[in-house]
């Protein structure tokens, strides 16, 4: 299985707003080369604070033929409300992937919203999540974020290729995430290179492919 990071990011490399959501930063173009990343995924992993705060539309829109991604979101803790796009627009039922701590009140707010999948811990390990999927038998998985997420599975030396989109503006607040937020520096992440496999220039952005060495 391969898992791929698509994520869009200011000049001054932060992936949120000051307000901590993500809107209104990002072209048509780049809506459009989601739409081409999504197509090409079978699954759209997505983590809890995203969706609460950004509610995004996974549906592909671009291409009306297009198979959509089955989303796939992860809550180690707490449930999520159902009134998010997520819930409401996908092709697919959601898989929800939860914890022992929180099954009994996913359960109980999202059983007939969503196929549950708990695991018998109280962490939500990566490693565990790839291989759900991968028995699940998902070939190309997309990882939307946000950057805990990245982080997490990043950490776990899981991702194969990020999508990154640099987009035109500056924020410059301190304290706001980059693509990856973690409270440690990745173990030997200088020697952990990322190989540069495509990049476009459109408009006002630039569309970046890097591959795990
Ligand atoms: N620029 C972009 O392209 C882009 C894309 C996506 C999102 N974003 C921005 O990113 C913001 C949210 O980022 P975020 O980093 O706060 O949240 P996030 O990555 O969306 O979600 C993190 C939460 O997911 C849960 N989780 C479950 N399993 C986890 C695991 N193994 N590792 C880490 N977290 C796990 C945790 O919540 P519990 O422990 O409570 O379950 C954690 O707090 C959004 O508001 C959005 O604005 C930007």
């Amino acid at each position: 299985m391969k898992l791929s990071i698509n994520m869009a990011m200011t000049l001054d490399g932060k992936v949120v707003r000051p307000d901590g959501r993500w809107y209104g930063l990002t072209s048509k173009e780049d809506k459009l080369q989601m739409d081409v990343y999504r197509s090409q995924s079978d699954a759209i992993i997505l983590g809890k604070n995203s969706v609460i705060n950004d509610n995004p539309v996974v549906k592909i829109r671009a291409f009306p033929n297009a198979l959509n991604p089955r989303p796939v979101i992860l809550i180690r803790n707490g449930t999520l409300p159902t009134d998010k796009h997520v819930f409401e627009e996908s092709d697919h039922i959601p898989l929800v992937i939860c914890t022992k701590n929180n099954l009994k009140e996913i359960k109980a707010d999202l059983e007939n919203r969503a196929e549950i999948f708990a695991l018998d811990s109280t962490d939500l390990d990566p490693k565990k999540v790839t291989g759900i999927l991968k028995r699940k038998g998902y070939k190309n998985v997309l990882l939307e974020g946000g950057p805990k997420l990245n982080y997490s599975f990043l950490d776990g030396d899981l991702v194969d290729r990020i999508y990154l989109t640099l987009v035109p503006f500056v924020i410059g607040k301190n304290g706001l995430a980059g693509i990856a937020d973690g409270t440690s520096a990745m173990a030997g992440f200088d020697e952990r290179e990322w190989v540069l496999k495509n990049s476009v220039s459109k408009g006002n952005e630039i569309f970046l492919t890097y591959d795990r060495r």
